[in-house]
């Protein structure tokens, strides 16, 4: 629940970072422009280097002014003015000296855009110099570990210094506009609901494409991995929020309790089914928006048996999803950037038009776009106009979410709700162990058995094993 003081301090560790420029800092200037910041906030921006005030304040203008949207001056002065700049060490106390001497007995919020493998110490220090103080709230990025027991270490590290209800873990995925509909889509229509289940529905597939190589990240990225980067905190997320059951209310703790339900009900891999379920790939060079791709070992690394594509089925154990799959697939350099769920109906019980008709018929599929368009769309048959005969055709039933607006970074949602002192679009450590647990099964299997990513060429739809995942079933990945 929000505390009654309104936060006066956000203080970003990491503040010189390619996060913090990417996405913390302009979405910060979005929200002052739309005079959603407190009037009394203050940004205290910090990082090891040393550098003055005025040197960040340009750093800063400079990297907005690069941005498509352009610098509103006006905005930019009442921006810069809420701008500090300190160089500290975050993992020693000493080091915090000069921030807690700047926040001093203020609300704050503290952003560690660091890895996390320093959130740890960070806390440790934040607690040794007083400034973890009742009303102070923290955010932390993912990847909260690399597996379950790495994770609970971080979590029972930063637990000892933050109640549960003062931590904020990020997952971006749940500040877009669209994955936030989703939960509009379903609880605030009818006729969904009675459909929402194993009766009518044959199965769901969730992609999150890029078309992007791993670049800068390669060093990070080779250590996860497509498993531990996509799937174990965006990927699930989407499929909790597709799955869950109704919550009570949208507060923080009723809608994170039915996620947490869908998370239990996850069937664990073993040994067979991980070799026969999960799918691992990685990019060779290729092709991808008509331009040379090197291959991901020659991209800046060197041999690696990191996998850039994960394609899985994913089985709920519940009454609710008994017998639907949840195909999942994610990977860097894939012919088009999209994310998208399909929740693909099943097909008619019995076609009265006719033979001609068959030919004609699909099942009914609603397809919710999130990247790069964000809309909404129901497959509906319809009779072709005409005297020729009971034809039939496949018609969308659309619903463009795009009002011709700035689609807003999803960290400009996020932040907003840290500083209201919101979590329900925030993960709770249970949500966070479950995920980890499940993704162990299927990294702990493909280890003990030596499973080595298949190769695919940049540019296509990954190796050929996330195709044969669902034709087995008599399935396809709905591509068009
Ligand atoms: C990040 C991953 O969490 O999400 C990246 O670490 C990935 O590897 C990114 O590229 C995708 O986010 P978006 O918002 O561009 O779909």
């Amino acid at each position: 629940m929000p505390d009654g003081r309104p936060i006066e301090r956000l203080v970003i560790f990491g503040a010189t970072g390619d996060l913090a420029a990417r996405m913390l800092l302009p979405s910060l200037y979005f929200l002052d422009a739309d005079n959603l910041l407190p009037s009394e906030l203050k940004i205290v921006a910090s990082a090891r280097s040393e550098m003055s005030r005025d040197a960040f304040t340009n750093y800063v203008r400079d990297l907005l002014k690069a941005r498509p949207e352009g610098l509103d001056e006006a905005v930019w002065a009442r921006f810069a003015a809420r701008l500090d700049y300190l160089a500290a060490d975050v993992t020693r106390g000493e080091g915090l000296a000069g921030v807690a001497a700047e926040v001093g007995a203020r609300s704050t919020i503290f952003y560690l855009a660091l890895s996390p493998s320093l959130y740890g110490a960070v806390c440790r220090a934040l607690d040794a110099s007083g400034l973890a103080c009742g009303e102070c709230r923290i955010v932390m990025e993912k990847p909260l570990g690399h597996d379950l027991a790495s994770s609970q270490a971080i979590n029972a590290e930063v637990g000892q210094v933050f109640e549960e209800r003062r931590v904020f873990r990020i997952d971006h995925y749940l500040g877009k506009e669209t994955v936030q509909n989703l939960l509009a889509l379903r609880f605030a229509n009818t006729f969904f609901e009675p459909l929402w289940n194993n009766l009518a529905i044959d199965h769901v597939q969730i992609t999150v494409a890029e078309t992007e190589g791993v670049g800068e990240r390669w060093r990070y990225y080779d250590d996860y991995g497509a498993l531990r980067d996509m799937v174990q905190n965006h990927m699930l997320q989407l499929l909790c929020l597709v799955a869950m059951e109704p919550p009570p209310d949208a507060g923080a703790d009723s809608v994170r309790d039915e996620k947490v339900k869908v998370l239990k009900s996850l069937r664990r891999f073993d040994r067979a089914t991980a070799q026969q379920l999960a799918v691992r790939g990685q990019y060779r060079a290729g092709v991808v928006d008509g331009r040379q791709a090197p291959s991901y070992v020659d991209e800046k690394g060197g041999p690696s048996d990191t996998e850039t594509f994960v394609a899985l089925r994913a089985d709920i154990d519940n009454w609710r999803w008994a017998g639907v799959p949840f195909y999942l697939r994610t990977g860097k350099r894939l012919p088009e950037r999209r994310t998208q769920i399909v929740i693909q109906f099943k097909p008619l019980p019995h076609l009265i038009f006719g033979e001609r008709a068959e030919e004609d018929v699909s099942a009914n599929r609603l397809v919710i776009d999130l990247q790069p368009d964000e809309d909404i769309s129901l497959l509906l048959m319809n009779r072709r106009p005409g005297l020729t005969g009971n034809r039939l055709q496949a018609l969308p039933l659309s619903l463009s979410l795009d009002d011709g607006g700035r689609r807003r970074i999803a960290y400009e949602r996020l932040l907003l709700d840290v500083l209201a002192g919101n979590q329900s679009l925030f993960v709770r450590r249970d949500e966070v162990e479950l995920a980890w647990s499940w993704i162990d099964s299927i990294a702990g299997a493909w280890t003990d058995l030596g499973i080595t990513p298949r190769p695919y060429a940049a540019g296509s739809w990954g190796p050929a094993g996330a195709f044969a995942l669902l034709e087995r079933s008599g399935r396809t990945w709905l591509d068009e």
